[in-house]
């Protein structure tokens, strides 16, 4: 009994260990096109909420290069980056971005577990959504 658990800890041990030997993508990549907002309230919330998934200035927390949860990570700036890029503005739909924040799909409810300052009270809408409107 005592020789199984011991077996199974070093398992998990090695396994653990191997994980973070795989190489995670924790890239952020130049920025195309400086945006200037229309206004800087609006861009304070952006970087509060939305900046971490949607833009190539990822602030990428401890927590993104211990395996497994890195690959996480790596896998919603990717995604994120690819439906939304604010460094890519020529790209940007912000007809989409408006319908996300007014539904409150994002930011992601497990975002605002480790990132409570994210979370957008109604005025904080209102402002990022006139300013997404009048930026891009
Ligand atoms: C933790 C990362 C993260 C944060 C923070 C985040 N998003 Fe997203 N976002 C994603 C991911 C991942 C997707 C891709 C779709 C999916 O998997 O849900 C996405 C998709 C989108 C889309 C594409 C359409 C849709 O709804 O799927 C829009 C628009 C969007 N996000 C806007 C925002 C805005 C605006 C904010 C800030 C208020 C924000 N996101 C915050 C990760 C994030």
């Amino acid at each position: 009994m005592k020789r199984g658990l011991l077996l199974f800890a070093a398992v998990l041990a090695a396994a653990l260990l191997g994980m973070q030997l795989i190489p995670v993508q924790r890239t952020n990549p130049p920025i195309e096109d400086a945006v200037e907002w229309s206004s800087p309230h609006a861009r304070e919330i952006f970087y509060r909420s939305c900046a971490d998934c949607h833009s190539n200035e990822t602030q990428w927390p401890w927590y993104s290069r211990i395996a497994p949860v890195s690959w996480a990570v790596a896998r919603h700036v990717r995604k994120g980056r690819h439906d939304l890029n604010i460094s890519v503005p020529d790209e940007v739909d912000v007809s989409e971005a408006v319908d996300s924040i007014r539904d409150g799909s994002m930011p992601p409810r497990y975002y605002l577990l480790t990132h409570p300052r994210a979370r957008l009270s109604e005025d904080d809408k209102a402002a990022l959504i006139s300013g997404l409107k009048e930026t891009f």
